[in-house]
């Protein structure tokens, strides 16, 4: 079988109040678009159909080169009209799977189950039962329990509106069935569109069974069309990431207060306190402790490391038993061999730190390569920038950096070569050296300080 997913997402948004079109905003991080793409992948789609209209433009770049093909939907006539304009591409023989842009969260599983009876002919349909379900279509079902309609809440008699079963507006049926059914929808309804949900009303016409799937949760089928909306996903998503990470093997400090934007890969036995933020793809080791406040982006943590709180990293490399922290900023590029050590208010970039350095306080180190064993003093500063061109620093295994060291590169500090603190080191020191590259002290006797001018008349 054959499987071609529709994408609905040409609604203008309204309630977003934004200009950004509705299916760019994100949750987790990714647009809600992005993760129905993901939903079409894992149920291995042959082909993804987008429907755009409003700020479709903007759509379309955030998406392109990801395979999808668009549709464009100049009016917005309705849901039967868009999955219309999708359907000229769409294979005969597929089964059709209809997404919305705005549903982000629906699972690969409740898909495939949707999908399984399509084959035979079937009309999967999506439903879910809601306490309040004021807005949506109602689900009609004939006396033997087989559902015989969808009936719009502005199309509904009063009985109807009792009924608590709604559609999702998810369903999967054959390319062949919409062929037909499509073209026979009318807009002669309350609203004035082509509902893609007469189908149901067609299918059941011509004797095709209406196979109904239900959600394990309604979250999975909750749509954003408000910012409200958007957080109530967008807390049940993290809360769903909370308990795969403790499932794995991590404590959290409060299961409500992480945040994980992205991938995030754990060994066992961490402790994450509040408050982090993961980005991108970010990996972890065992026995990592992770303080409050602490921001990761793409990076990847050894075993045993402590990074303290209110630390950031980016693009990190970080290898076992290593401690950041707090306060330090790692950025791209930075790599630090085992047992490495970084401190307070010390920021790295495109910078190999060798196993057990130290770099304790206040101090930036760019474009580097410091050896093993070597110590930087506080407020030690590599002088990687002439206004022009970045330039290297290379410090060798042992050495010792003074306290407010400037290093101008290109220099060079050979192995266990000492530097002593203030200096200005612009040209290379050889391995074991001492080099000292500063003013020299005077000490100037009977000093008389400079004093108040005494007022005029007192
Ligand atoms: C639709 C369903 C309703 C269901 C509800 C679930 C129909 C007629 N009604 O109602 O049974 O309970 O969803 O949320 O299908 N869209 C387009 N082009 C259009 C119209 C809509 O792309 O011309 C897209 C929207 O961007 C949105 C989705 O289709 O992603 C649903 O549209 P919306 O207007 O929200 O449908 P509802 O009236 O809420
Ligand atoms: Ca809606």
């Amino acid at each position: 079988m054959t499987i071609e997913v529709v994408i609905l997402a040409a609604g203008q948004g309204t309630r977003m109040r934004s200009k950004l079109p509705k299916v760019l905003h994100p949750l987790a991080g990714k647009p809600l678009l992005g993760h129905v793409l993901d939903a079409a992948h894992a149920v291995s789609a042959d082909a993804v159909h987008v429907v755009v209209g409003h700020g479709s433009e903007a759509v379309r770049a955030a998406f392109a080169e990801q395979g999808v093909q668009w549709v464009e939907q100049r009016e917005q006539k309705g849901t039967g009209h868009a999955v219309a304009q999708a359907i000229p591409q769409v294979n005969d023989d597929a089964a059709v799977l209809v997404l919305y842009g705005d549903v982000p969260l629906v699972s690969a599983d409740t898909l495939k189950e949707l999908l399984a009876n399509c084959d035979d002919g079937n009309l999967g349909l999506l439903t879910v039962e809601l306490d309040d379900p004021s807005g949506y279509g109602r689900i009609v079902r004939g006396n033997d329990e087989r559902v015989t309609a969808i009936v719009e809440h502005k199309d509904a008699s009063p009985s109807e509106l009792e009924v608590r079963e709604v559609n999702t507006g998810i369903m999967a049926v054959k390319a062949s069935h919409l062929h037909r059914w499509l073209p026979a929808l009318s807009a002669d309804n309350a609203q004035g569109e082509y509902y893609l949900t007469d189908i149901v009303g067609m299918a059941v016409a011509e004797g095709v069974h209406i196979h109904v799937v239900q959600p394990d949760s309604h979250w999975e089928v909750q749509g954003v069309n408000d910012r409200r909306q958007l957080n109530g996903l967008e807390r049940y998503y993290q809360q769903q990431q909370a308990q795969k990470l403790m499932a794995a093997g991590a404590t959290l400090a409060d299961s409500a207060r992480i945040d994980v934007r992205g991938e995030l890969e754990i060994g066992q036995d961490l402790f994450i306190d509040v408050n982090c933020v993961f980005e991108g793809r970010n990996r972890l080791g065992s026995e990592v402790r992770i303080g409050p406040n602490c921001l990761l982006i793409n990076s990847t943590i050894g075993d045993g490391v402590e990074i303290k709180a209110n630390s950031v990293l980016e693009d990190a490399v970080v290898d076992n038993d290593c401690v950041i922290g707090p306060f330090a900023r790692l950025r791209p590029g930075t790599v630090l061999a085992a047992e490495a050590k970084i401190g307070n208010f010390v920021e790295t970039k495109k910078a190999n730190i060798g196993r057990g350095s130290k770099v304790n306080h206040l101090t930036y180190i760019g474009d580097s390569e410091i050896g093993d064993a070597v110590n930087i003093g506080a407020g030690t500063i590599t002088c990687n920038y002439d206004g022009v061109n970045k330039f290297k620093t290379e410090i060798g295994d042992g050495a010792f950096i003074g306290s407010n060291t400037s290093l101008v590169a290109p220099v060079r500090i050979g192995a266990r070569a000492t530097v002593g603190a203030g200096s200005t080191v612009t040209s290379d020191v050889g391995d074991g050296e001492l080099a000292v590259a500063r003013g020299k002290q005077r000490n100037i006797g009977n000093w008389k300080r400079p004093e108040k001018n005494k007022p005029q008349d007192a």
